[in-house]
């Protein structure tokens, strides 16, 4: 039984999916001078939002709503490599044909997740053999040339490395190629990824956040920035994901207030942020909902205010290319099944409610868009 089932609440599967009576997001994204609005999606069958692609009322929603597309787990490490020895690409496939027949633009996600915990337990195991920084070097060159090679210029942009920094130390995660490459494990893959994929726009993506807690992680991201344009890598933008709102993301608490405060602070990080030229996107927008009342329509009027107060913000900047909401239907996503809410209530993180109807977070990004001021 799916989770939306279990909670009593049912999707409407058969229930003709009906495009708002309005612009649709992708349009009106461009219309605000962006390269367009899209979401993940995601194939297998399960609870999470990995389970949408197989959910039609969630695939006529893209249709009417995305320019943009971006596989949520198919093109990790742990779908696409069950051994060393192979790739598995029929998972990821699938969405990106289907993605390109319905004329979207896909953003690959991701070459190199940088944290040990996003490894395959056969990577993690993995016997480097007496010259482990040359197997190292080797395995890591020969994901990213076959993963780009395999899609070519089909993919716009990619994420060649996500979340490398750790929150508590702003320093590097440590994994299996630090072990071996040191800090050079992020020269290289950028490196193979500009040689294999050389039209795409690649991406360094992160999930820092605006709250106080999540400074560390800010002045890491900067370091990090810094240090890649020293050495002259071909990176062109950071990535922001944007998990906002008052829950956890990995190791960090967000909040909803997004104060005065807390857009100085973060001005400030995206103004460095830009100052070193780079552009910016949202990758994985959506709202975590801890703490707010059981009453649905108080609750959407909560998220879709942040969802609104936030995109003002972001469009400020001239350099923000587009947004990408991480799922556009709330029982499909991943926080679902990040622990429920104390009231068991079914979460509402998303821009469609489980009966595949607009809810106010896409009223307001659809606002955010028709009112931007980029700066
Ligand atoms: O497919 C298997 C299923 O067969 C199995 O029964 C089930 C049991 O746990 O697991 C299923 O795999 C899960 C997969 O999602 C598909 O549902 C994995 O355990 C689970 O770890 C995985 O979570 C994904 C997570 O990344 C890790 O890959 C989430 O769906 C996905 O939304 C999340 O996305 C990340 C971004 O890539 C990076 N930024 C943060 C964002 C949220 O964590």
């Amino acid at each position: 039984m799916g989770l939306a089932a279990a909670i009593g609440v049912m999707p409407v599967a058969a229930k003709p999916f009906a495009s708002p009576p309005e612009d649709s997001l992708d349009r009106l994204a461009k219309a605000a001078g962006l390269i367009g609005f899209g979401s993940c999606i995601g194939s297998t069958k399960s609870t999470s939002v990995s389970g949408s692609f197989d959910d039609a009322g969630v695939r006529a929603i893209h249709q009417s709503e995305c320019g943009l597309l971006v596989s949520s787990n198919e093109m990790k490490w742990p779908v696409l490599r069950p051994d060393a020895a192979s790739f598995a690409f029929e998972r990821a496939d699938r969405i990106v044909a289907w993605g390109e027949q319905a004329g979207m633009k896909i953003r690959g996600h991701t070459l190199l997740w940088h944290r040990a915990d996003r490894m395959p337990k056969w990577l993690v195991n993995y016997d480097f053999g007496t010259r482990p920084g040359h197997e190292a070097e080797r395995l890591l060159r020969e994901h990213i040339t076959t993963v780009c090679g395999h899609y070519g210029s089909r993919l716009f942009t990619w994420d060649v490395v996500n979340e490398t920094i750790d929150p508590a130390t702003g320093k590097l995660r440590e994994t299996v190629f630090t072990r071996h490459l040191g800090p050079a494990v992020i020269e290289i893959a950028y490196h193979a990824a500009r040689a294999a994929a050389p039209s795409a726009v690649l991406v360094y993506n992160d999930y820092m956040t605006w709250t106080e807690a999540s400074a560390r992680h800010c002045d890491g991201v900067l370091e990090l920035l810094a240090s890649l344009k020293r050495a002259h890598l071909p990176v062109g933008q950071l990535g922001v994901q944007s998990h906002i709102g008052d829950g956890r993301c990995g190791e960090v608490d967000g909040d909803m207030r997004f104060d005065d405060a807390a857009q100085r602070r973060y001005r400030a990080f995206l103004d460095a942020v830009v100052a070193m030229d780079y552009r910016l996107a949202i990758t994985e927008l959506d709202v975590s909902e801890d703490g707010t009342p059981a009453d649905i329509a108080a609750r959407d009027a909560m998220l879709a205010d942040l969802t609104r107060r936030y995109l003002e913000f972001m469009l400020s900047y001239r350099q923000l290319d587009y947004v990408l909401a991480w799922g556009m239907v709330d029982h499909h996503s991943w926080l679902q099944t990040r622990g429920p809410r104390a009231d068991g209530m079914l979460k509402r993180p998303s821009l469609y409610d489980p009966n595949y109807a607009p809810k106010p977070m896409r009223t307001a990004i659809a606002q955010a868009f028709r009112t931007a001021k980029r700066g």
